[in-house]
């Protein structure tokens, strides 16, 4: 079952309604990778396998622009309409979000950070954030795959605006076609998964995922996969590489 994310989706006073089971050794993961490489397809099968819980900033202003206009700030109106047409928001405008809602990254299950940080800016924010909460980051997962694979897995996503179920009309088509498995809403693309969208959230990538990459490198905690083959492939791939860096930091 997915996991209760309130607290990280709607920020200020909201608080899950479930507490996070607490864990005896929690995780707290950053997934890195371009636009499209399964950041999100694989923090759910983490969360699920950890118990972490699932921090995505695009779903946070996903979720934002679901709310009526009156209840958006113009600053925010501009940022979606950026965000809309493949562009990235400001640090300032991310920071601000991320820090209200700093209270998850003492979730006692552990979390999963999917789309942040995305600039050199937000991770020394990020180190910053952790450090006054006092907890450590377990690892950085960088994954990677050819451009040609990321378009095709980009151009062929179909969300459900209801629940944020993820499919893909090949690899993961739903069981009627339009239709969303788990809540029966009608499935839409992505507005940023648009062909002048994609090649541009591609291209912003290219300069900004390199220095954070270097970022985590320089801190020894980044571990490199592969997003080739299948969901189940890269998964298992994942879990090897996660449990092959936990030991080589105790050795
Ligand atoms: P965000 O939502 O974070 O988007 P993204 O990073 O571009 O990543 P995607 O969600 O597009 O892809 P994914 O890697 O999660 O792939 P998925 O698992 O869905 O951000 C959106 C926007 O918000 C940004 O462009 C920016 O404007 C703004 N934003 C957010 N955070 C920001 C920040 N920190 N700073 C500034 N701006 C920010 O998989 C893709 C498809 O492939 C799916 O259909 C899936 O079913 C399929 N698939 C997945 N894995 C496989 C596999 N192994 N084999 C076959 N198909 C697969």
């Amino acid at each position: 079952m997915a996991r209760d994310r309130t607290a990280w989706l709607k920020g200020g006073e909201a608080r899950c309604l479930e507490g996070p089971a607490a864990t005896r050794d929690p995780k707290r993961l950053v997934l890195l990778g371009p636009p499209g490489v399964g950041k999100g397809t694989q923090a759910e099968l983490l969360s699920g396998h950890f118990g972490a819980c699932h921090l995505s900033t695009g779903d946070v202003f996903r979720t934002v622009a679901k709310l009526d206009a009156d209840q958006r700030s113009p600053a925010m109106e501009t940022a979606l309409q950026s965000m809309r047409q493949g562009g990235l928001l400001s640090d300032d405008m991310v920071l601000g979000v991320v820090r209200e809602r700093g209270r998850c990254f003492k979730c006692g299950g552990g979390f999963l950070l999917d789309g942040f940080p995305r600039t050199v800016e937000q991770a020394r924010a990020l180190d910053a954030l952790l450090g006054a909460e006092g907890v450590e980051l377990t690892g950085v997962i960088a994954y990677d795959l050819p451009v040609d694979r990321l378009v095709a897995r980009l151009s062929g996503r179909r969300v459900c605006p209801r629940c944020n179920a993820v499919f893909h009309h090949d690899t993961h088509p739903p069981r009627t076609e339009g239709i969303c498995d788990p809540c029966g809403a009608a499935l839409v693309q992505r507005e940023d998964d648009r062909p002048e969208a994609v090649c541009k959230r591609l291209r912003i990538c290219r300069s900004t995922l390199e220095p954070v990459i270097r970022h985590y490198e320089e801190k020894r905690i980044l571990i490199e996969v592969s997003a080739q083959g299948t969901v189940r492939e890269v998964f298992g791939r994942t879990l090897r590489a996660l449990s092959e860096s936990c030991s080589d930091s105790i050795a």
